[in-house]
């Protein structure tokens, strides 16, 4: 391993204050070369203290701004690297970093890597594109001299930096309870009314927050803006000295709600979870003494929320001042909609000025020998190993310790092996009571051995080649895992305990004159002694030992990462998203051993095959080999994986990883233990008369989500492109998921897609083929067709079922429907165990997502709210789920299928197939 050392950073805030400096301000240009004050009036640092990692020059077309001309970069291995800034104890900081990739990096694929604060995870910097800044922003309580911020964990590219910021805050000002447990990441910081695109920040706000400015228009961020909603502004003052004190001129501008309501959609960074989130108001409008303002918040399945009135005249105790109410711990989504709306006795509609969000992250309080570890290395002050900083644990350890995988982990290892250490061996080390292997050979360590009784894990002491005196401590003896003891070559003397010699260890000795085995005897003669019968079969236990104790090492480092994922995960428990940003890689063998190099056979079609696998672990995947068409090259592939490891939820078939090797492109997924739901309507499992209606509508409902979720909470939206029922899975519950999203390039925001023709006959929506333009209505027409298979059962195309008139389900069950004959669709299966209100619901919707024009066809979200009022129907009803049927929630199926798939294996369809085929403009 090359030696690879941290980054050493210490800075003075204060000390390097100057007019243009802000007292607790520090802004670090990482790469810089040159102080500079920039058009704000902040001074710029270079972090060229560091001689650690590389730095470039960089440029894009929109950034001009000096700190953005330069990244510092860190090689892509197992350890991290740690700015240490200094910061003032028991004060709240607002701590920031960027990230602008502009155009560095040979890589193939744009990086993806960790950011943490301390021990404590923080985010996943996933950069997808070159000119975008990535943001990170947090809260926190210093509780400590010094900080440390740490870049680790690249699963992609380069880990890097554009710069490094702290802001220190005043008084109580996010103030919470919770403080010393978690953290606040940044969501949303909103100015509503905003008078330009720019952010407000320093010198407007004192503590340089940046406050976004509402008519800055991103992806899935305040869209669906209630009509009436008009911008007001004022020139006056307002006192905003109170609460977290928003900018005076983030108060100034509001949006009033003219039609009675104010409303918007965002997607919350970082949620689902818990977090923290407060609105601004201040009464900034002119109007009559007896008109009045009052208006509740509404949050989507949050009627508790709605209770409390807000005036704000009233609750700000006059015009023109601040009012903020909020809630300290409130579960939110990831989609996030809100809605103000005026109270029957008011007059005029509501105000917003402003608006922050943000999430809960747990504090991990790191290894607990990190006492033990400060103090040992503030002794070596000038070694680079002694700098690496941040925890010694966590995320990743120091290049020369290795911890175990407890959620506080304890060191295990330590490798000091010809580090020049001078002096005594360091008496922090009899300290690490979980230590099991020591290594200080080829030092010049003098002084005795001290006492390493309290280290009862000890299996392995390396001390050889140094100038160590006086004797050898009986407590070795007394160790019970010792099975190696060197200390050849040192000045020891005296005797050897006894209890050593009987000890079953291998024991080096050799090269210290003055040292004996018992009074008389051996003194002089050079020996390696290893005690027990047979020399070589020790030799060969000690190397069976090491590499045991290697691989363990190993597996618990991955438990380690384990643990960590789970503590930050302890917050969002409610939600069964996972946060992981970035994809895992396997190794090809690791597939083959998976697959018995590609045995079963489970699925095909949607650019691949798919194989059934089953990890070491136990953990069973589905394997989907790539055809080679389907990319032109790797970082076409690896952006795509990228894209998709971003895309998390519970109503989407999990991405697990890929693996990219002698030439195939393999993607894995979990594995679906029941399957694809068209296998449930038609195939061997119809015959167990598995899916009642109401199981048939909470798949629907379950997919729905799923595709809401593309549609809605992706950015840039992602269209699916080939729903269809072999591509909606069942989980072990019966809990649906979509399969084979994101394979294909997502959708320019607001617009369409013009590209080739995709997508499953008999699913395919007929405007789509004609017009080639891509929609997301395009997957609504499919869903439809899976609506109208739900209800009967039948299959999309077929020559024979629908009789003579008809080819496809859409004109069949169309004529049906709206000939008021519903009873003659539906599937005979479903046995009249349910109320024909809630079929007549999915019917009717049904019916609306097949209208030939786009434009005619309901949102996802609209068709989500039809079927759970199904749902509702046939719940209130009591009619059905008798007996053997599952739900999402429920425990665990009684299903076990022969026949599973991660994708169907209907044809899928190119475009020389297409136009070969009939047309399939249908009706
Ligand atoms: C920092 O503040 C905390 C809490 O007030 C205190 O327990 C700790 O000893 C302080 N640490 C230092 C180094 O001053
Ligand atoms: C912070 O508080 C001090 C004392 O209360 C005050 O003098 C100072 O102006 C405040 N700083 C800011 C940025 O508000
Ligand atoms: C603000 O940004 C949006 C896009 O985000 C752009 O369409 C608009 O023209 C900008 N307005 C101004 C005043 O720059
Ligand atoms: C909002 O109010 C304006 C004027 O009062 C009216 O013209 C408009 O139709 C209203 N819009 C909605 C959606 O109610
Ligand atoms: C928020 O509330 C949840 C549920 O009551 C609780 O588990 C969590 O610890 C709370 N978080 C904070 C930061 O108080
Ligand atoms: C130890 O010291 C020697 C001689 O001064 C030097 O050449 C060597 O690089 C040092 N090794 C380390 C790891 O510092
Ligand atoms: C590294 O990143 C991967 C993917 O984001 C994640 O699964 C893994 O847990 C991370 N490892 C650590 C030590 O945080």
């Amino acid at each position: 391993m090359a030696w690879i050392f941290g980054l050493v950073f210490l800075l003075l805030c204060l000390s390097t204050a100057s007019k243009a400096q802000m007292p607790g301000f520090l802004s670090l240009d990482c790469g810089g070369t040159e102080k500079h004050t920039d058009s704000l009036g902040l001074l710029w640092t270079p972090d060229d203290q560091t001689t650690l990692g590389g730095t470039v020059a960089i440029s894009t077309p929109e950034e001009a701004r000096m700190q953005y001309r330069t990244v510092r970069y860190f090689p892509a291995d197992d350890n991290k690297y740690c700015y240490t800034l200094q910061v003032q104890n028991r004060t709240r900081y607002l701590v920031r970093a960027t990230f602008l990739y502009g155009n560095f990096g040979t890589s193939d694929a744009y990086p993806t890597f960790d950011i943490s604060l301390g021990a404590s995870y923080w985010s996943t910097i996933v950069i997808s594109d070159e000119n975008t800044i990535e943001v990170e922003e947090l809260i926190f309580l210093a509780t400590l001299p010094t900080v440390s911020v740490c870049l680790s964990n690249a699963t992609t590219g380069q880990p890097f930096i554009s710069t490094l910021e702290l802001r220190q805050f005043n008084g109580s000002l996010y103030f919470t309870t919770a403080e010393t447990q978690y953290f606040l990441s940044l969501s949303a910081r909103i100015n509503f009314g905003a008078e330009s695109n720019y952010s407000v920040r320093y010198p407007d706000d004192p503590f340089d927050r940046i406050w976004e400015s509402d008519s800055v228009r991103k992806a899935n961020y305040l869209v669906d803006v209630a009509p009436g909603t008009e911008k007001i502004s004022t020139t006056k003052p307002v006192d905003v000295s109170y609460g977290e004190r928003p900018p005076e001129k983030v108060m100034q501008t509001a949006v009033v709600g003219r039609n009675g309501s104010l409303g918007y959609r965002l997607d919350l960074d970082g949620f689902p979870g818990f977090g923290w989130a407060f609105s601004y108001f201040a009464e900034i409008e002119d109007f009559h003494s007896d008109e009045t303002r009052k208006f509740k918040l509404f949050i989507p399945g949050m009627p508790a929320i709605s209770k409390p009135t807000v005036d704000v005249q009233e609750n700000a105790q006059g015009r023109f001042r601040l009012y903020e109410p909020g809630y300290y711990n409130i579960s939110l989504p990831f989609v996030f909609s809100f809605e103000f709306k005026k109270t029957n006795d008011s007059s005029m509609g509501p105000i917003l000025n402003a608006l922050e969000i943000y999430k809960y992250l747990q504090i991990n309080f790191g290894s607990k020998d990190a006492s033990i570890m400060a103090s040992l290395v503030s002794q070596y002050v000038q070694a680079d190993w002694a700098h690496e900083g941040g925890d010694p644990c966590l995320p990743a350890s120091w290049s020369w310790v290795q911890c175990n995988s407890d959620p506080q982990p304890k060191i295990v290892s330590i490798n000091l092996s010809g580090k020049n250490l001078t002096g005594d061996i360091p008496l922090e080390l009899t300290k690490l009571t979980g230590l099991i292997d020591l290594r200080l050979d080829g030092n010049l360590l003098t002084g005795s051995i001290p006492d390493f009784g309290e280290c009862i894990n000890l299996e392995s002491i390396h001390l050889e080649n140094n100038q160590l005196i006086g004797t050898l401590p009986s407590t070795f003896a007394d160790l019970p895992n010792l099975r190696e003891l060197n200390v050849r070559n040192n000045k020891l003397s005296g005797v050897i305990p006894q209890g050593l010699i009987d000890k079953h260890i291998s024991f080096n000795y050799e090269g210290n004159a003055d040292l004996a085995r018992k009074r008389n005897g051996l003194n002089h003669t050079v020996i390696i002694i290893i005690i027990v019968v047979l020399g070589v079969s020790v030799t060969l236990a000690a190397l069976v030992t090491c590499f045991a104790f290697a691989r363990k090492r190993n597996k618990s480092r991955q438990n380690g990462n384990i643990a960590t994922i789970q503590q930050t995960k302890k917050l969002s428990t409610y939600f069964s998203e996972v946060g992981t940003e970035s994809a895992h890689r396997y190794a090809l063998s690791e597939i083959e051993e998976a697959t018995g190099k590609f045995q079963k056979k489970i699925g095909s079609g949607g650019f691949g095959i798919v194989y059934y696998g089953k990890l070491k672990d136990g953990k069973e995947i589905a394997v989907k080999v790539l055809t080679n068409e389907s990319y032109q090259g790797i970082r076409e592939f690896l952006n795509e994986v990228t894209l998709l490891s971003r895309i998390h939820h519970r109503n989407l078939v999990t991405f697990l990883g890929y693996s990219q090797q002698d030439g195939k492109n393999i993607l894995v997924y979990e594995f679906m233990h029941n399957g694809a739901l068209k296998d449930h309507l038609r195939g061997s499992a119809a015959l167990k008369r598995t899916v009642n209606w109401i199981n048939r509508l909470e798949i629907a409902e379950n997919a729905a989500r799923g595709i809401e979720y593309l549609h809605t909470g992706c950015s840039p939206t992602i269209i699916h492109r080939d729903l269809k029922s072999s591509n909606i899975l069942l989980d072990k519950n019966m809990g649906a998921k979509v399969a084979d999203f994101g394979l294909s390039k997502p959708a320019v925001d607001g617009s369409h897609v013009s590209s080739i023709v995709r997508g499953t006959v008999g699913y395919l929506d007929p405007e789509y083929y004609t017009s080639q333009q891509l929609t997301e209505k395009s997957d609504i027409y499919s869903f439809g067709i899976i609506l109208l298979e739900l209800i009967s059962g039948q299959e999309p195309i077929s020559n024979e079922r629908f009789g003579a008139n008809f080819r496809n389900i859409v004109a069949w069950a169309t004529s049906y429907i709206e000939g008021g004959n519903i009873q003659a669709i539906i599937d005979p299966s479903l046995e009249n165990q349910f109320e024909l209100q809630s079929i007549w619901k999915i019917a009717e919707i049904a019916i609306l997502c097949v209208k030939p024009q786009g434009i005619q066809r309901p949102s996802i979200s609209l068709v989500l709210k039809e079927i759970q009022e199904a749902i509702a129907i046939e719940q209130s009803s009591g009619v059905t789920n008798g007996g053997m049927m599952m739900t999402g929630n429920s425990p665990s199926s009684s299903l076990n299928l022969d026949s599973v798939a991660l994708t169907g294996s209907e044809t899928q369809m190119n475009p020389s197939f297409l136009k070969v085929f009939s047309q399939p403009v249908l009706r």
